[in-house]
């Protein structure tokens, strides 16, 4: 896969999928925007992380009304194009309906979907239009197993996820007549910050087992099938969903 000169946007890379996304454009030659939103200290080491030059840090929380708009505005001002956008940034909030109460439970519905459905599908209104502009584009969403599986102790996170998935293949019919392709790449559990943060370890040796390759995936193997989706090569694949779960969940 080559990337050379491509100008790439990856929500969410100071750390975890989004920084080994970052490093694998950056290796094939793409000219790549990390976004983040608090931490630049992580981006910052990111950034110094990528092969070549022509990257650039991006700070903005993609969960603000305006950011999407402000951050697809800031990386065209930067770099003239958008060629692909890879809407990673997400979060998981545990929201046990055994466990919490009211406050808690709309607060993370409120949350969970603010960052990882509504700033997609912001960030897909604004990335297609300036894709548009330029004669195309690739929009490659990051969603989850959770999606398929369930996901019991943060259904929010689980039906966010399947938001996503249907939101990005209506999107893959719609934009198909402006050389726009939509991808969608959902993992199982990935060794990252977000994974050591919310699982025990007794969750961790139980997840483990979930895989017959008796492991997580590691962030680069989730990268790979971004770069996939997002090379020239994927073009008909655009409305695909790729598991990257390790046979963990196998839907049919
Ligand atoms: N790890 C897993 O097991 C797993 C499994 C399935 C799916 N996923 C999905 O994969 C994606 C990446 O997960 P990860 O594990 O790599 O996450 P992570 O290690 O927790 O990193 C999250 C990244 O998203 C950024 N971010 C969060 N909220 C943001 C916002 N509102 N605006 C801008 N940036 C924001 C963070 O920025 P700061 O550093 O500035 O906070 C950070 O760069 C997510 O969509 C997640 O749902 C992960």
């Amino acid at each position: 896969m080559d990337f050379t000169n491509k100008n790439v946007l990856v929500t969410g890379a100071s750390r975890g999928i989004g920084k080994a996304t970052a490093m694998a454009f950056a290796e094939k030659g793409a000219n790549v925007g990390i976004n983040y939103r608090s931490n630049e200290a992580a981006a910052r080491e990111t950034l110094n992380a990528l092969s070549g030059d022509g990257h650039k840090l991006f700070q903005q929380d993609v969960s603000d009304k305006d950011g999407a708009q402000a951050l697809i505005s800031d990386f065209i001002a930067h770099y003239g194009s958008l060629d692909i956008l890879v809407n990673n940034a997400g979060i998981s909030i545990f929201h046990d309906i055994d466990e919490v109460d009211f406050d808690h439970w709309t607060d993370a519905w409120k949350k969970i979907f603010e960052t990882n459905l509504f700033a997609v599908s912001n960030l897909c209104y604004w990335g297609a239009k300036s894709m548009m502009e330029s004669g195309g584009g690739k929009i490659v969403n990051v969603s989850s197993r959770g999606a398929f599986r369930g996901e019991p102790t943060k259904p929010a996170y689980g039906a966010s996820k399947a938001a996503l998935n249907a939101m990005s293949q209506s999107l893959a019919k719609k934009l198909a007549k402006h050389n726009i392709h939509v991808g969608v790449v959902a993992p199982g559990f990935t060794e990252t910050e977000m994974a050591a943060q919310t699982l025990t370890p007794v969750e961790r040796d139980n997840l483990l087992r979930e895989s017959p390759f008796q492991r997580m995936a590691q962030p680069e193997e989730v990268a790979h099938a971004i770069l996939f989706l997002a090379s020239e090569g994927a073009s008909y694949s655009s409305g695909a969903i790729i598991d990257v779960n390790g046979a963990s969940y196998l839907r049919s």
